[in-house]
């Protein structure tokens, strides 16, 4: 049984006051609702602050990129030592880390490979552009990054995979819970040949994408999706606290 899971990805959004504002709204929301990991990911400034909030709920912190040295002369850049004393997951290889900061597969890879190490939870994303959707290249993309991305890994640890098609973030566009629930089923085929079959049912596989309380319940009703990692509906306390508790009843008995 895969736990389902709602991560929220604040982005660049929030200054440290308005996380303690917005974490302060879900506390006890999201702590009433035990059957889906609920996760917060807020910007590296804020992580100290939120997590002394959420200590003693059952909301866990997650970081938004990571570098993958342990340390030295890399100015700027937060280390997976540092994170491991703070939170549980990273989000690793968004589009958007992708798309503006130029981030290649070789250096997710070795993201991916740094958290580990230090015992973080990466939420690897994954996802195809529209140009590539349209020219039905969806299922190669998508082979590619799982490739290049977990080459050399061999224990998944806790890894959580997110399945975010590039044309659907932050566009209001969604995928369909049928298009979504097809291709994440497809990523669990490629980790199964890689893994082994009983790794793949593990694993918890998320769809991401203009995700909101409105269109929430389509993706969870999905028996391959196991949750969402939800960008700008993430920053509504009611939003997000909705689209948490969509997910906790539908998964229950689906
Ligand atoms: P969105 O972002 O929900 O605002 O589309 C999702 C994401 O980038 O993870």
């Amino acid at each position: 049984m895969r736990v389902p899971m709602i991560a929220g990805n604040w982005k660049m959004n929030t200054t440290v006051s308005e996380a303690i504002e917005l974490v302060n709204e879900l506390r006890r929301g999201l702590d009433e609702i035990d059957n889906v990991d609920k996760v917060i990911c807020p910007p590296f400034v804020s992580l100290a602050t939120v997590r002394e909030l959420i200590r003693g709920s059952s909301i866990k912190l997650g970081a938004q990129n990571i570098y993958f040295e342990a340390k030295g002369a890399y100015t700027g850049e937060i280390s997976p030592l540092m994170l491991a004393d703070l939170c549980e997951f990273v989000i690793i290889g968004h589009s958007e880390r992708r798309q503006y900061f130029n981030e290649t597969g070789e250096m997710i890879n070795k993201k991916v490979q740094a958290a580990l190490r230090a015992g973080l939870k990466p939420i690897l994303c994954i996802g195809e552009r529209l140009e590539e959707n349209e020219a039905g290249r969806t299922e190669e993309v998508i082979t590619e990054q799982l490739r290049s991305s977990l080459a050399g890994i061999e224990h998944l640890s806790g890894l959580v995979i997110a399945y975010e098609p590039v044309w659907a973030i932050g566009t209001g566009r969604a995928a369909t819970g049928k298009q979504a629930n097809k291709t994440i089923s497809f990523i669990r085929r490629i980790i199964s040949q890689k893994y082994g079959k009983e790794i793949a049912q593990d694993l918890r596989i998320l769809y991401g994408g203009s995700v909101t309380a409105d269109n929430a319940a389509e993706f969870m009703r999905q028996l391959e999706i196991d949750g969402a990692l939800v960008g700008g509906a993430s920053l509504k306390a009611n939003e997000f606290l909705s689209i948490v508790k969509q997910t906790s009843e539908i998964k229950q008995v689906t």
